[in-house]
């Protein structure tokens, strides 16, 4: 199995990353940590804990805390697009008893690597709050880790956030540009020119079953759905988190291409734009694997089957 850890700050579709993880079977996952995000750290954490609850796998996985605000500006949520609570309502009556790890996801992390040097697969569906930290205390991480696979950015598209910049970079642009710059020498980028095409329909819904996964992802998605409505005239669910989740389980799912690629953090309008030189005007090494393409039909093939098992 594949050893992952996987970073959130779990809202909607970080829950449905975390779901497609553990219910793969490919995976061994040794931890999941948290960070400020879409909602706050406590949160976000809460609500890992009662995804795992879900799954009963609350005894199995560690949820380890970590970043409760970006590196160096305030903290910026997403209510509007994953709800108050982060799950777009959905669990909202469940208790939480799933003891979180003491320790920081910063150092977990690097724990974590060094144990299984050359084993780890680090998914990062979030701000890079936590990666950040962690290169920071351990340069060496670069080399130890096995991959890096960050839901974050686009290079072709416009933002979600801003014009030009996604959430995850634009809330920690700062975390972004250390993760960037720390030479992994093998970092993905699955950003919304490809996770945009990802998307979850109520047909896909339907063919989820009456199970208490099917009827969770029911919930939590209905309010998302119909704000996607009213955006683009169709009912629908990007799942941008799932998506690096798919690409860790299988490359071939995504085209993508070597370049360099930096983060805009001192410009008024631009700030967590991801900047990808496609043409090397810059004369810079590549550093970052930037997924241009994907098979949409197969990825959502692959969340329905595992979801559904
Ligand atoms: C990313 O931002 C968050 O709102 C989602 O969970 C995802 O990680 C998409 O831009
Ligand atoms: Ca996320």
């Amino acid at each position: 199995k594949k050893k992952v850890i996987l970073d959130v700050d779990t809202g909607i579709d970080d829950a449905l990353g975390i779901l497609l993880a553990v219910r793969s079977g490919e995976m061994d996952v040794l931890g999941i940590t948290t960070v400020n995000g879409n909602v706050s750290l406590h949160q976000a954490t809460l609500n890992t804990c009662k995804i795992l609850q879900l799954l009963q796998m609350e005894n199995e996985i560690p949820v380890v805390k970590g970043a409760n605000k970006p590196l160096m500006r305030p903290t910026f949520f997403e209510h509007r697009v994953h709800g108050k609570d982060g799950l777009g309502g959905a669990l909202k009556d469940m208790p939480v008893h799933t003891k979180v790890l003491e320790g920081h996801a910063s150092d977990f992390i690097v724990e974590q690597v060094r144990r299984h040097q050359g084993e780890v697969t680090l998914v990062m569906t979030a701000p890079l709050t936590n990666l950040a930290l962690a290169v920071m205390k351990y340069p060496d991480l670069i080399h130890q880790v096995k991959e890096v696979i960050v839901m974050g950015g686009v290079v072709q598209g416009f933002g979600n956030v801003t014009p030009t910049a996604e959430f995850n970079m634009y809330v920690d642009p700062e975390a972004a540009k250390i993760v960037f710059q720390a030479g992994f020498p093998n970092l993905t980028l699955v950003g919304l020119d490809v996770t945009r095409k990802a998307l979850l329909t109520d047909d896909h819904i339907q063919a989820l079953g009456d199970s208490p996964i099917g009827r969770y992802v029911k919930e939590s998605t209905a309010e998302y759905m119909q704000r996607y409505y009213e955006r683009n005239g169709v009912r629908a669910c990007a799942l941008h988190d799932p998506l690096a989740v798919g690409v860790a389980l299988n490359k071939q799912l995504v085209t993508t291409h070597h370049y360099y690629v930096d983060v805009e953090t001192k410009s008024e309008l631009c700030d967590g734009q991801t900047v990808c030189d496609f043409q090397n005007r810059l004369s810079k090494a590549a550093n970052v694997h930037v997924c241009t393409e994907v098979s949409a039909d197969d990825f959502l093939e692959l969340f329905i089957r595992t979801l559904r098992a």
